[in-house]
């Protein structure tokens, strides 16, 4: 049997992993147990705070043993389990994630297509997302967030970056066709890389700069051949993906040390992000757009339209919670495979529902990509 282990709070990433791994404290039981790469993400010393049954192991289930561990100040448990235990959480939550997306993306564009305000359905999930935690939070079903100003204050960046993000790539998918957004959204770590080393002198293996050649070129490719192309559209998909790598970056400085979960964490930047966002999006649409706007959809569709507007809404911020939950969950390098397959399940799906006419050459384009982000993923680790 191998293990692994993993920790339990949001870790985007780390320079030095197990800096000051206190290896006196660690039983050599324990020591020799790792026989796979480990995931760990961690700049605190670790102590054992329980282990049941120290001599024989206690089994939670029969493939699963649970020891745990606690950094030394921040009481963040982590668990040793084993493989196939691990293995089924991250399925069942990049199931829930990317079945969550599907919808939020087929209704998103539903919306979008019979109502183009995409500045006030951005600001709906946001308020959405912000309403169904404080109620959350109010009955108790969550516990809140233990927060200080100094947490708020690390949150804005992240929240700004977050909020130009959606908007951005909300735009786009007003502009183009959903699968279209999300080919060049697949760019991603190109953007990644670029900022990274211009900006924050960073370096990487060859491999990762090679990989970047299929996913520029594969969106390049999609975009020259896109039958439906628009400017707009591209550029918002391109903010989107520069604004998110600015999200990341950010977010790897403001979740070092708190202690808020992946989901209070998504909540706290909901609601800071709404704030930062609804006074823009007075300002860009308005009442008087949304009125005329809201009564031609209503005309069109029928009187479920409104439903379709909570659905793309609330399923907006599931999906985001999901994937802040698993963030807990996995490391960064499989969260990044798994928002890859997640943009294939929602270009396919996207094709299909909307019945989007592609040309061969620009699923090639699309392929290529996401390939490319494939071979990032794997030439990063
Ligand atoms: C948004 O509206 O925030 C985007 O659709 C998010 O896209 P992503 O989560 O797939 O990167």
């Amino acid at each position: 049997m191998s293990y692994s282990i993993k920790h339990l709070t949001p870790s985007l990433s780390s320079s030095n992993p197990i800096p000051r791994w206190g290896s006196s404290l660690i039983p050599s039981k324990i020591q020799s147990l790792p026989t796979k790469p480990i995931n760990l993400n961690i700049i605190k010393p670790l102590c054992i705070s329980q282990v049941q049954d120290f001599g024989g192991w206690v089994r939670k289930r029969s493939h699963e043993v649970v020891c745990k561990v606690y950094e030394a100040e921040g009481d963040l448990p982590l668990e040793i389990q084993s493989e196939g235990g691990q293995k089924m959480r991250i399925g069942f939550y990049f199931a829930t994630w990317w079945s969550l997306n599907v919808v939020f993306n087929i209704y998103n564009k539903k919306v979008l297509n019979a109502f183009p305000f995409p500045w006030l359905t951005s600001t709906l999930s946001l308020a959405a997302g912000s309403l169904i935690m404080l109620v959350s939070w109010g009955v108790k079903v969550v516990e809140a967030p233990k927060t200080d100003a100094e947490f708020w204050k690390a949150l804005f960046p992240v929240a700004l970056a977050h909020t130009i993000g959606h908007v951005a790539a909300t735009i786009s998918m007003s502009k183009v066709a959903v699968s279209f957004t999300h080919i060049i959204k697949s760019g991603e770590p190109a953007f990644s890389v670029l900022v990274s080393r211009f900006l924050l002198s960073e370096t990487f293996p060859l491999g990762v700069y090679l990989s970047l050649l299929p996913i520029i070129g594969g969106c390049g490719l999609s975009a020259l051949t896109e039958l439906n192309f628009n400017m707009t559209g591209f550029m918002g998909a391109m903010v989107s993906n520069l604004a998110f790598v600015f999200r990341n970056i950010f977010s790897k400085k403001g979740m070092k040390g708190t202690s808020v979960s992946g989901m209070n964490y998504y909540a706290c930047l909901s609601m800071l992000s709404l704030l930062i966002l609804t006074p823009f999006t007075i300002a860009m649409e308005g009442p008087q757009m949304w009125e005329a706007g809201w009564q031609t959809a209503v005309t069109q569709i029928g009187p479920n339209f409104i439903w379709w507007v909570v659905a793309q809404s609330v399923f907006y911020h599931l999906y985001n919670q999901v994937s802040y939950m698993s963030l807990d969950q996995i490391s960064p390098l499989t969260f990044s495979v798994g928002n890859t397959m997640k943009r294939i399940s929602v270009i396919v799906a996207s094709i299909i529902i909307f019945r989007t006419p592609i040309q061969p050459v620009n699923a090639v384009g699309a392929a290529i990509a996401i390939l490319g982000t494939f071979i990032y993923s794997q030439a990063k680790q």
